[in-house]
C-alpha cells in the first residue's frame, strides 16, 4: 500500500519538525483536510519524537499517538519514518479503516462533467430523449447517461440478444439497450404507465429500433409469470430491474429462472440514496432493498458485484450450474 503525501505537506512538516511549531502544524493539517490522504489520516500534531494522528474509518474516527524509534534530528529522516509509521498504524486498524483509501471517488459537478466530456458517446436521439425526460417532474427516475452507456457495453460483452426491462418510464434505458442489441435482438419491456412509455415509443421509432421492443403494459410480475408459463425459462441473456422496490425480490427470482446460465441481471437503486445503510430508515422500500442486498450476498446461484454507479447497481451473473 502506498500513501501519497502532497509535497506541500511534506515540505511543511520538514520545515517545522525541529521547531515544534504546534499551531502551524495543526493549521497545516487542517488546511489539507479534503485532500485524498487526509480522508484516511489527519495529522493533529508532529514533533521530533512522534505524531498524533486522527485516522478516519468509514464509520468512525480513531486517534493514535505514534512515536519514532529515535528522535528525528535531520529533515530527510522524516518522510520515510512518517510513511512507515502510518502504514504500521493502519495495519493495526480494523478493515473498514484500512480499505477506505480505495473506495470510490466522490464526484463533484466538475468531475462528473469531465467524466462525460471524456467518455460519453450518447447518440443524439438519446440526448433528445434525456432532455425531454429532464422536463418531466419524475425525470430523476431515469438512469444517468454514463450508466446507460455502461449497461450497453455489458450487453455487447455478453453478446445479449434477448433482454427483459422492468421499469421503462420514458424509455431511456430501454433505448440504450435496443441500440446495443444486434438486428435480431428483442426486449420484453415491462411498465404500467402508458403515458410515460408513449414518450419512449416516439424515440424508439425515431431511432429505428421500435421493432426490437415488445412493450407490455401490465404489472411486471404478471408479464414475467406469463413468460415462464410460456416455457421461456432460460431463454434470456439480460434483465434490468428498475421498478417498484417492494417487488424487486419477486422480479429477481423470476428473472433468475428466465435467464440462461451465464446471463446477467442488473438491479438499480440498491444503495437507495444511502438509506440502506441507515438503520433509522425503516420504510417498506428501504427494508425491501436491504433484505434483497443481504440475500444476494449469500446467494450461491449467482456471482455478484455491487457498484456505486448512479444510485447503486448490483450485477448478478447466473452461475452455470444454477
Ligand atoms: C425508475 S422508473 C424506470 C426508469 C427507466 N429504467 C429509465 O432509466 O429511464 C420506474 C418505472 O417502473 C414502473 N413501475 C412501477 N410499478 C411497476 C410494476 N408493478 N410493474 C411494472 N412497472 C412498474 C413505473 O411506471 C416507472 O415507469
Amino acid at each position: 500500500m502506498t500513501i501519497a503525501f502532497p509535497e506541500k505537506f511534506v515540505a511543511g512538516v520538514v520545515a517545522h519538525i525541529n521547531e515544534d511549531h504546534r499551531r502551524e502544524m495543526l493549521d497545516l493539517a487542517h488546511g489539507l483536510a479534503g485532500q485524498n490522504w487526509a480522508s484516511e489520516a489527519s495529522l493533529l500534531h508532529a514533533d521530533k519524537h512522534g505524531l498524533d494522528l486522527l485516522l478516519h474509518a468509514a464509520d468512525r474516527e480513531e486517534r493514535l499517538r505514534v512515536t519514532f524509534d529515535e528522535p528525528l534530528e535531520r529533515p530527510n529522516q522524516f518522510r520515510p519514518a512518517l510513511i512507515a509509521l502510518i502504514q504500521r498504524a493502519r495495519q493495526a486498524l480494523p478493515d473498514s479503516a484500512a480499505t477506505s483509501s480505495r473506495r470510490s471517488i466522490e464526484l463533484s459537478d466538475a468531475l462528473y462533467n469531465y467524466l462525460h466530456a471524456v467518455s460519453l458517446r450518447e447518440p443524439e436521439v438519446l440526448q433528445q430523449l434525456r432532455a425531454e425526460t429532464a422536463r418531466n417532474p419524475e425525470g430523476r427516475m431515469q438512469v444517468g447517461p454514463e450508466q446507460g452507456q455502461f449497461m450497453a457495453l455489458l450487453l455487447q460483452l455478453i453478446g445479449a440478444q434477448r433482454t427483459i426491462e422492468i421499469g421503462v418510464f420514458t424509455g431511456y434505458s430501454t433505448l440504450w439497450t435496443a441500440l446495443a442489441l444486434p438486428a435480431n435482438g428483442r426486449i420484453v419491456a415491462c411498465d404500467v404507465n402508458a403515458e410515460w412509455t408513449s414518450i419512449g415509443q416516439r424515440y424508439w421509432a425515431e431511432a429505428g429500433v421500435a421493432h426490437k421492443i415488445d412493450l407490455c403494459l401490465a404489472p411486471a410480475a404478471e408479464t414475467l409469470a406469463a413468460l415462464l408459463a410460456d416455457n421461456q425459462a432460460g431463454q434470456f441473456d439480460f434483465a434490468f430491474i428498475d421498478a417498484d422496490k417492494a417487488s424487486y425480490d419477486e422480479y429477481y427470482e423470476q428473472c433468475l429462472q428466465l435467464l440462461r446460465p451465464g446471463g446477467l441481471i442488473a438491479i438499480d437503486n440498491v444503495l437507495w440514496g444511502g438509506a440502506v445503510a441507515d438503520e433509522t430508515q425503516q420504510d417498506a422500500d428501504t427494508r425491501a432493498l436491504r433484505a434483497l442486498n443481504a440475500k444476494l450476498h449469500s446467494d450461491d446461484r449467482i456471482d455478484i458485484s455491487m457498484l456505486p454507479v448512479g444510485d447503486g447497481l448490483t450485477l448478478a451473473r447466473k452461475r452455470l450450474g444454477a
